[in-house]
């Protein structure tokens, strides 16, 4: 692979990760372990468990600790991403790890779904990113009708 070609997606690889990764979660709680995998857009996979917590509203989902892996270990654009339960299973990604996975693969992101594989686009449909911060001024009036 080169610098600018994507590289290939190996959905069994990301899928053996997952489960890797499901098998270091930390679930004493929910009884409910997730692994979550993902190929980078450099080509290197990160990947991430659910940490729970006697707080219960303080869990940390798998993909939360992806995302963490992801940033620290360099950042880069998620490419193809794959979480799993406890059976090895594909699960979706809860609602609000879909917007996490947006901010950080956008629409282009193809995910390992029990219904096949999907871009994040039919995975959180219409989604609000970064661009939609862009589409107001500082004091919630839109750019075009500034006088400025
Ligand atoms: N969980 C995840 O890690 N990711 C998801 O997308 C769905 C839910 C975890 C959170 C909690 O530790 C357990 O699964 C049960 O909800």
């Amino acid at each position: 692979m080169t610098s600018d070609q994507a590289p290939e997606i190996d959905w069994a690889l990301l899928r053996t990760r997952a489960v890797e990764m499901m098998e270091r979660a930390y679930a004493p709680y929910s009884g409910y372990p997730v692994g979550a995998a993902a190929l980078v857009d450099d080509g290197r996979l990160v990947g991430g468990c659910n940490v729970e917590n006697a707080a219960y509203g303080v869990t940390l989902c798998a993909e939360c600790g992806l995302v963490s892996d992801l940033v620290a270990g360099g950042g880069g654009r998620l490419v193809a991403f794959s979480c799993c339960d406890a059976n090895g299973a594909q699960i979706m990604p809860c609602g609000r790890c879909r917007q996490l996975l947006w901010e950080h693969g956008g629409a282009a992101l193809l995910v390992d779904t029990p219904a096949g594989v999907l871009p994040m686009t039919e995975v959180l449909p219409q989604a609000f990113g970064a661009e939609d911060l862009s589409t107001v001024g500082p004091r919630g009036a839109a750019l075009e009708d500034d006088p400025a």
